[in-house]
């Protein structure tokens, strides 16, 4: 049984790949702004396992609160378990306290969850494993980054592949284990008032040779554009970005083009696209479905 935001190809997708009955939400908002939504097909929830599709960008508050609501209809109609699949979660990045007086955000979002239900939950590529122990028991993490590597290679020729930073190493080596490729990474600072990243210095082997940097979120491309300006300087060919998730805010497209960024590869883990000839989108379903399999 699959129930999906409406609008999101996901949960479809998915249904087709599993062989799923989709459950319908319909939903609107009241002249207020406040969002009213509805099961329709809620008599066939009982008792059965209920695989809950959404995901959080663009419009990260809101999609978190039509999911909550969305979850408490499920609950109240007595599913057998909630698997919730969630290819982008928002406030990952805050699984930390960084300065005194901040929330663990990422951690609020998963405990809600937990606290309205989900007995599983799938994130892709999510930016660390501390937001799913938040989560505790029943929480797993789909690694992408090979995909995205793999898809990077007709655009390179034997390349190196980098992390921007060491939160990055994990998909990195994930991704050169799988691919048999060289990798390295790089060492960020970023000043946790105003934002800005900048790099330690540490020489690389990227002399005359493309490079795929690899990441999990782009989102105003300063992380990527600094990563790619000191990785041409050490003598790079060629950069090629890959991500999970392209939030790309602000100017960001225009500041990797400007940081000598030929491509950039994501993962379609989020409900907007942007079109740009130097972007392309992968479709990564094939394998949320089969981490899902293992479930079901
Ligand atoms: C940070 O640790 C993340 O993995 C990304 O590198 C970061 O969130 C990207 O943000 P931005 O594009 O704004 O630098």
């Amino acid at each position: 049984m699959i129930v999906g935001f409406p609008g999101y190809w996901l949960p479809a997708e998915i249904a087709g790949k599993i062989g799923a009955e989709e459950v319908r939400v319909t939903e609107r908002s009241f002249p207020d702004g406040e969002l009213y939504i509805r099961l329709v097909d809620y008599d066939k929830i009982p008792l059965r396992d209920v695989i809950l599709v959404s995901t959080f960008f663009p419009e990260q508050d809101r999609k978190i609160w039509k999911t909550l609501l969305i979850l408490d209809a499920i609950r109240n109609n007595n599913p057998k378990r909630i698997i919730a699949v969630r290819p982008y979660l928002a406030y990952s990045r805050q699984d930390r306290i960084f300065l005194p007086g901040e929330p663990v955000s990422a951690c609020v979002v998963v405990k809600i969850l937990r606290n309205l239900g989900v007995n599983i939950l799938l994130t892709v590529d999510v930016h660390s494993n501390r937001v799913l122990e938040c989560f505790g028991d029943g929480g797993y993490n789909i690694m992408v980054s090979d995909i995205l590597v793999e898809h990077a290679m007709k655009y390179v020729d034997n390349p190196i592949i980098i992390a921007p930073d060491k939160g990055a190493l994990d998909r990195v080596s994930h991704a050169a284990r799988l691919l048999s490729l060289e990798h390295d990474y790089l060492v960020k600072q970023r000043d946790r008032i105003t934002g800005e990243v900048t790099y330690m210095p540490r020489e690389t082997c990227v002399k005359n040779r493309d490079v795929v940097i690899v990441d999990d979120i782009i989102s105003t491309g300063g992380t990527i554009a600094e990563a790619s300006k000191i990785l041409t300087k050490q003598g790079a060919r060629k950069i090629v970005v890959v991500a999970a998730h392209g939030l790309l805010a602000e100017n960001a497209i225009n500041k990797l083009e400007s940081a000598n960024v030929n491509r950039v590869i994501l993962a379609d883990t989020l409900l907007s696209r942007y079109d740009h000839s130097m972007l392309e989108y992968v479709d990564i379903s094939g394998r949320i479905v089969r981490e899902l399999s293992r479930f079901i």
